[in-house]
């Protein structure tokens, strides 16, 4: 299937007039002039699915939302562009090429569930991002699109879990990015605290029925830039690309093991091989071996590669869609090494207020980081197996469900590389760095080189504190140890 561009532009977009000259502000003058209900109906007609990773039907969201307003105050809306997942970088691809789109989406969900106000939550260190986005803004409120809307940008820190909603959620409000309590929806900023909640003593999200804070709508980058078209063009013609259950398309980031890495948008139903193929031009070595969606799902062997990109096959094929961020292994990668990266990376960035995802997380990746550095003692594969069984116990986010799911199925794909690796003798191979992409420059993505230097307290010092993040870090203090971080800063 050919690529195609409905939410990624082919060129960048680069003012708001030329925006509108392309058919841009129609959605939102469809969504203002069809009212809250109607807006509903079509977002569910269009059968649009989160794209931040877990795909959780958009108009549904929405409903939730406009179905529990409080007596308080209006709701909120929130884009989280908070891109940190592991290969990933469609998001600010999107940012780069058309903040508008985003915005337009953004204004049209607050519209329809009544909020008056739009955040945008992205980290310090997008610059690119941010410079558009302020611009944008601009333009946006000059234009008087925002007419009774407040758009705040909030600036935060490096941290992967600020991605996770919850954990933006807190940053919003100043705090730090630990999870909180899920209730069903969202309340968020202006949230009423309850200090007792908290494992780590955080002031934490009251849980839905104790609380009469605003609910706020938390949606991706690409699901907002799925939104104004669907107003613009109707329902029908969102569905007609894509299937029944995955309709549109999807914005695929490929890195790793091949010749080029990029940012393209595909029809849902494409298969994971062609868009590989594609984007990154094949392997860099003789053949493909595996490929991962971030660091969130099992990974997918060459054998299943062409399982078609949609929620419904890739999770028939007991991996997940995520946010369909590609890292391609190739027959020159040692997948234990790849299994250290991605256990050492959420080790790391976990935050520790449920002990098991932290130690058990650690223990994970110390064990395997034996294993790469041919030092393997006798039960150490059986000693990985035991902590993975515990890791996700009493877990407040998926977090620690992911180092679960993606270093067992490393260890069931890949039998004969850990038996190699667990043998008395066996030759030591240099780490995977498993990190987030910072920018892709011409066709190669440029990786987070600080993060192998990064402790699991979340500080660079030279060693490892012992203490969690949630135990170590005041709450109302921002984070300085990353030179990265500015965080919680709102212009
Ligand atoms: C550890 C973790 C990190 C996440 N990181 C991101 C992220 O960087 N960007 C994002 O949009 N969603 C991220 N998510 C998913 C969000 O929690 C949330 O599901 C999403 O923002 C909802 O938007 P959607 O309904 O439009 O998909 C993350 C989730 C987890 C558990
Ligand atoms: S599961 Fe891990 S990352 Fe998530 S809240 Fe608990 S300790 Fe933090």
């Amino acid at each position: 299937m050919p690529m195609v561009s409905r939410v990624l532009d082919a060129a960048a977009v680069t003012t708001l007039s030329r925006y509108v000259e392309q058919g841009g502000g129609r959605g939102l003058d469809a969504a203002r002039r069809l009212g809250p209900s109607a807006v509903l109906d079509d977002v569910d007609a269009s059968g649009l699915r989160g794209r931040g990773g877990a795909g959780f039907p958009t108009g549904r969201k929405w409903r939730t939302i406009v179905d529990n307003q409080s007596p308080v105050g209006p709701p909120s809306v929130v884009v989280n562009a908070a891109e940190g997942e592991p290969g990933s970088f469609k998001d600010r691809a999107i940012l780069r090429r058309n903040p508008y789109r985003v915005l337009e989406g953004a204004l049209v969900a607050a519209a329809t569930v009544g909020a008056s106000r739009v955040v945008v939550a992205l980290k310090a260190s997008f610059l690119s991002e941010l410079e558009r986005l302020r611009t944008a803004v601009d333009e946006v409120r000059a234009a008087g699109w925002a007419d009774g809307v407040e758009i705040i940008l909030v600036e935060g820190p490096s941290a992967y879990l600020y991605g996770e909603e919850t954990a933006l959620l807190e940053v919003i409000d100043g705090r730090q990015p630990f999870p909180r309590i899920a209730p069903p929806f969202r309340h968020g900023i202006d949230e009423v605290g309850d200090d007792t909640a908290s494992a780590a003593g955080v002031v934490m999200a009251t849980s839905a029925e104790a609380t009469t804070a605003a609910p706020t709508l938390v949606n991706n980058v690409e699901t907002m830039a799925n939104v104004a078209a669907i107003l613009a063009e109707g329902p029908d013609w969102f569905r007609a690309t894509g299937t029944a259950a995955s309709p549109g398309t999807i914005v695929c980031t490929v890195s790793g093991r091949t010749l080029r890495h990029g940012v393209a948008e595909f029809p849902m139903g494409t298969p994971l091989r062609e868009v590989i193929e594609t984007i990154g031009g094949g392997p860099a070595g003789e053949r493909l071996v595996a490929a991962m969606s971030g660091v969130a799902n099992p990974l997918v062997p060459e054998s299943l590669l062409d399982t078609p990109l949609t929620y419904e096959d890739m999770e028939a094929i007991d991996s997940g869609l995520g946010a369909a961020g590609f890292i391609v292994f190739d027959d020159t990668s040692d997948l234990v090494a790849v299994a250290h990266g991605v256990s050492r990376f959420l080790a790391v960035e976990s935050c520790g207020q449920c002990t098991p995802c932290k130690h058990d997380g650690i223990g994970v990746a110390e064990v395997l980081h034996r294993l790469i550095g041919g030092q393997a003692r006798e039960g150490d594969v059986e000693l990985v197996e035991r902590r993975l069984t515990t890791v996700a116990d009493g877990a407040r986010c998926y977090l620690a469900h992911q180092h679960q799911r993606v270093v067992e199925s490393i260890l069931r794909l890949f039998p004969e590389a850990v038996r190699d690796h667990a043998a008395v003798g066996a030759a030591p191979v240099e780490p995977e760095l498993i990190t987030a992409i910072v920018d892709i420059e011409g066709d190669r993505a440029v990786l987070d080189e600080a993060h192998a230097d990064k402790q699991p307290d979340w500080t660079f010092a030279d060693v490892y504190s012992g203490q969690a993040p949630a135990d170590r870090i005041d709450q109302r203090v921002a984070d300085a140890q990353d030179p990265e971080d500015a965080s919680n800063g709102t212009t």
